[in-house]
């Protein structure tokens, strides 16, 4: 596949696959996401990888979120299979064979955190920060986030970020285990490369064996992903979502007139 939203560098048996759309803080548009999940299958294909790092360009955004451009018009329909292909990538990255390790160098926030959890190892950098700011565009998450940041730091914790859609820093996200280690800037590539170097000396085998077992075990709760993908095209119809998404891209605060949910 010939790739140009992200660029990957091989390097001691490690993929590093880093986002590349700077300008705009990263953010996962089709194509690009398109390109993550087909990045992660290459790199499970070649038998001279054994880990992948998952980055963003830049140190401002690992990303932030959906191309809202992209979907601002999109119908019930489009909105019901966007979901449904970011849940394909979401899946591709969870069940990867080869350990996936997200080094989050910046802002993480709707589909860049669901793409930083459906990793297998999360680490961050100082700023870093993580959230699911989808309540404030009249929409629900749509790549897994109502699923996995239940599964990762508890209903309580997931519910108050899903629905204040307030973003948090490094240190609260390493507090409540969203990550597992801070670093600066400059030291998070290095680090998560250690990281994946040290997975290297493992057997792939078992390793491969791990992410499945550890996977199995949520597998009953994957029924809701389908529900996720249901409800996130609803909301496309909902006067709530023109107001959202209409206030983001004029750089203006939503004024919700309240769809309510039995509408
Ligand atoms: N989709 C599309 N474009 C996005 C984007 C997104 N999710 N996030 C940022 N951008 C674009 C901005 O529109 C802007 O483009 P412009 O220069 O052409 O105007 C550019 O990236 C820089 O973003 P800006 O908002 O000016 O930077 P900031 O430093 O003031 O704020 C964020 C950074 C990440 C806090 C802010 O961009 C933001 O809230 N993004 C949306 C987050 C979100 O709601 N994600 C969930 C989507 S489902």
């Amino acid at each position: 596949m010939q790739y140009t939203n992200i660029q990957i560098d091989i390097e001691n048996q490690v993929a590093l696959i880093r986002i590349n759309r700077e300008d705009k803080m990263n953010a996962l548009n089709i194509a690009t996401l398109k390109e993550i999940k087909a990045a992660v299958e290459e790199a499970n294909g070649n038998e001279a990888v054994h880990a992948i790092v998952l980055s963003g360009m830049g140190s401002k955004a690992f990303a932030a979120g959906a191309d809202i451009s992209e979907f601002v018009a999109f119908n019930e329909e489009q909105g019901e299979d966007m979901s449904a292909s970011g849940h394909a990538v979401m899946n591709t990255l969870e069940q990867s064979a080869k350990p996936v390790i997200a080094a989050v160098n910046g802002f993480a926030l709707g589909g860049g955190c669901e793409l930083a959890m459906a990793a297998h190892i999360r680490i961050a950098s100082e700023n870093a920060r993580f959230g699911q700011p989808e309540i404030n565009l009249g929409l629900v998450p749509g790549y897994g986030g109502t699923q996995r940041l239940c599964e990762i730091v508890g209903k309580g914790r997931a519910m108050n970020l899903l629905l204040t859609g307030d973003a948090i820093k490094a240190e609260d996200a390493l507090q409540m285990g969203l990550v597992t280690q801070v670093c600066s800037s400059e030291e998070l590539i290095p680090a998560a490369m250690k990281l994946a170097e040290k997975l290297m000396g493992k057997s792939p085998y078992a390793l491969a064996k791990v992410i499945e077992l550890v996977n199995e075990h949520y597998a009953p709760a994957r029924q809701a992903y389908n529900s996720e993908i249901t409800e996130f095209g609803a909301c496309f119809q909902k006067p709530d979502f023109v107001e959202g998404t209409d206030a983001f891209l004029n750089k203006r605060k939503a004024n919700f007139h309240g769809t309510q949910a039995t509408n």
